[in-house]
């Protein structure tokens, strides 16, 4: 549910921070101008913002901070075409409009007393990092916690001080892999979805969140599925192109489901019913 007077006015937020990650992607840490609207701003996980950089455009953008962080809101943007790299152009004391949050994040109420896999491959991380802050937050109502997550190469590892800080935490087992390694990389290589048959976890009492690339997802789901995962203990987030937002241009459908409301986040069950195949 949006937030705001109305869910196609963009709210104008400043830029307070701007933090280069890899080569391609950058954190924008923005503020809403009006300290009320800053105020009533809450999300959960998973969901997104209409980020609108004027003059150029509007974009779907995951939130990637925490959402117990409420003086500010975290975007992470990769630079791929004309309005994330317009965003990329931005600094400091810059305004970009904000619509949102919109979707469906991912049901971390359903996860209480079980454990978590947290999935994700390239700049799915920016969404996935919100779901981990906000378990390991309040870590003691969870079971174990497991993160994969996989980059093409060491240089574009998104989100390196927190994957080390959570690496370094008791009952958080952290699982990195790079397509291609340099000679100074001391972790895993090859796709992230191989280590699905090399690393031990349970499978009873665990739920499978998932962000990234449609066809890492595609192979993950087949793989846990037969590991013995059920298809409603996993959960993915998909990308469509977006317009509107909030069900109405008809830009997101797959089917009869929108992604900007029914989604981005599935169930694994919703998924099989939506027939998702393509790469
Ligand atoms: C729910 C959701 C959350 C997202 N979260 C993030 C995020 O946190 N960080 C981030 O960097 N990006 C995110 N994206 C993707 C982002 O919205 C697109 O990359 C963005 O629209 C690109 O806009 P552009 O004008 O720069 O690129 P364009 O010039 O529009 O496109 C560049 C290339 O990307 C393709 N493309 C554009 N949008 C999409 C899309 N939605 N799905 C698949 N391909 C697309 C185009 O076909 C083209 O090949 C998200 C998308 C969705 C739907
Ligand atoms: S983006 Fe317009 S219907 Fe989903």
């Amino acid at each position: 549910m949006h937030q705001f007077e109305s869910p196609l006015k963009p709210e104008l937020a400043e830029i307070i921070r701007v933090k280069e990650e890899t080569p391609f992607l950058k954190t924008f840490t923005v503020r809403f101008l009006d300290k009320k609207k800053q105020k009533q701003f809450s999300f959960i996980p998973g969901k997104f913002v209409m980020a609108s950089v004027f003059g150029f455009g509007e974009m779907p953008i995951s939130i990637s901070s925490s959402p117990y962080q409420k003086d500010s809101l975290q975007l992470t943007v990769n630079a791929v075409g004309n309005i994330s790299r317009q965003m990329h152009l931005l600094g400091k004391g810059s305004v970009v409009g904000l619509r949102g949050p919109f979707g469906r994040g991912y049901p971390i109420q359903k996860f209480r007393k079980k454990n978590i896999i947290f999935f994700s491959g390239g700049c799915g991380m920016a969404s996935m990092r919100s779901a981990v802050y906000a378990v390991n937050a309040k870590k003691e109502l969870f079971g174990k916690l497991f993160l994969f997550h996989g980059c093409k190469s060491p240089q574009e590892l998104l989100f390196a001080e927190d994957i080390a800080k959570w690496e370094k935490e008791q009952n958080f087992n952290v699982f990195v892999s790079v397509d291609k390694p340099t000679p100074d990389w001391k972790g895993n290589s090859g796709f992230v979805t191989d280590l699905i048959d090399k690393v031990d976890f349970p499978v009873e009492n665990t739920f499978v969140l998932m962000c990234g690339p449609q066809a890492m997802m595609n192979i993950a789901i087949e793989k846990f599925r037969k590991h013995g995962f059920k298809p409603e203990q996993i959960f993915a987030s998909l990308e469509r192109l977006m317009h509107c937002g909030i069900g109405k241009c008809g830009h997101c459908n797959i089917g009869k489901e929108y992604v900007c409301v029914h989604g981005p986040v599935f169930s694994g069950s919703e998924l099989e019913k939506m027939h998702l195949r393509e790469g």
